[in-house]
């Protein structure tokens, strides 16, 4: 067994997005000063408790920065076709700058299909073909999908060296993983990246090379200590409920990364603290950059 490290250094996106919101509380007030007032619609369908949860920490935000949000909430019976009713009058609508239908949309809509209506320049989350076909271009000018552009901004600002160095993106999501291993290779980023599903044979093993790891496969605690390098940074992008009858509402929250990583990483981010609060961020500085081009 390789000795333990040291305890790692948290990551604290908590801090990091406040240092971004103290730089956007700048640029908003600029914006009211020409008479624009950023203004975000968040569109949700259904129930689930977790994007509910998501949806008021992002309207929440907005309250905090001075951002007008616009908050629609559908059934989850609702038909594909009301929501791209609303869509399109989303995108009709001057007045507002940034456009963010919540993921997962109910099993009977086609999501991406959806997302193909936003348009591009109102899409904040940047998922948007375009923006996503820029991305992979290297353009860095467009949209950039908010928890990978938030990670990559926590590592800037804690300082860590990143040209040359191993990365690992363990998962291949649509919304996490791939941009996440885009950004990671980017020009002037300059990792060596490799993206570890769940087909790859001996995912420990890939994941135990890497210099900087980042667990965003949604499985709660799945990577331990003898998944990590020593001294590696550690990024846990997940969120998963756990059962937990020790606390009063039977369950508590929980990343990817198992806490016995804290005693081999130099870096780890926390959950809750860590990415969640940075996605947030990315989110709203999209806004105000889609107000400031208009
Ligand atoms: N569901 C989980 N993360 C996200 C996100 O960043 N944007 C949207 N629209 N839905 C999500």
């Amino acid at each position: 067994m390789t000795a333990p490290y040291m305890v790692a250094q948290r990551l604290d996106g908590k801090a990091c997005a406040a240092s971004v919101e103290e730089e956007l509380h700048a640029r908003i007030s600029t914006l009211k000063q020409a008479g624009i007032i950023p203004h975000l619609a968040v569109l949700i369908v259904g129930n689930d408790p977790a994007s509910h949860v998501y949806v008021g920490s992002k309207v929440k935000a907005c309250e905090r920065l001075g951002i007008k949000s616009t908050h629609i909430e559908l059934p989850s019976d609702s038909s594909e076709n009301e929501v791209r009713e609303i869509i399109n009058k989303l995108n009709a609508d001057e007045s507002l700058h940034g456009i963010l239908v919540q993921s997962p949309l109910p099993k009977h809509m086609d999501e991406e299909g959806l997302t193909d209506l936003i348009s591009p320049s109102k899409d904040v989350d940047g998922f948007h073909p375009e923006n996503l076909g820029r991305l992979v271009q290297g353009r860095m000018d467009g949209m950039l999908p908010c928890t990978p552009s938030g990670v990559m901004r926590m590592l800037k600002w804690a300082g860590i060296e990143t040209s040359g160095k191993s990365a690992v993106v363990l998962g291949r999501s649509r919304i996490v993983g791939n941009p996440m291993a885009l950004l990671l290779g980017a020009k002037g980023v300059d990792c060596t990246v490799t993206v570890a599903h769940s087909r790859t044979v001996d995912s420990r093993d890939v994941c135990s090379k890497a210099d900087i790891l980042i667990a965003a496969v949604g499985r709660a605690e799945m990577v331990t200590a003898d998944w990590v390098k020593p001294g590696a940074v550690v990024v846990d992008v997940g969120i998963n409920r756990v059962d937990d009858s020790t606390r009063d509402r039977g369950w508590r929250l929980a990343g990817d990364v198992d806490s016995s990583v804290a005693d081999k990483a130099a870096w780890l981010s926390p959950v809750p603290g860590g990415v969640g609060p940075m996605t947030i961020a990315m989110l709203m500085e999209n806004t105000v950059r889609a107000a400031e081009m208009k």
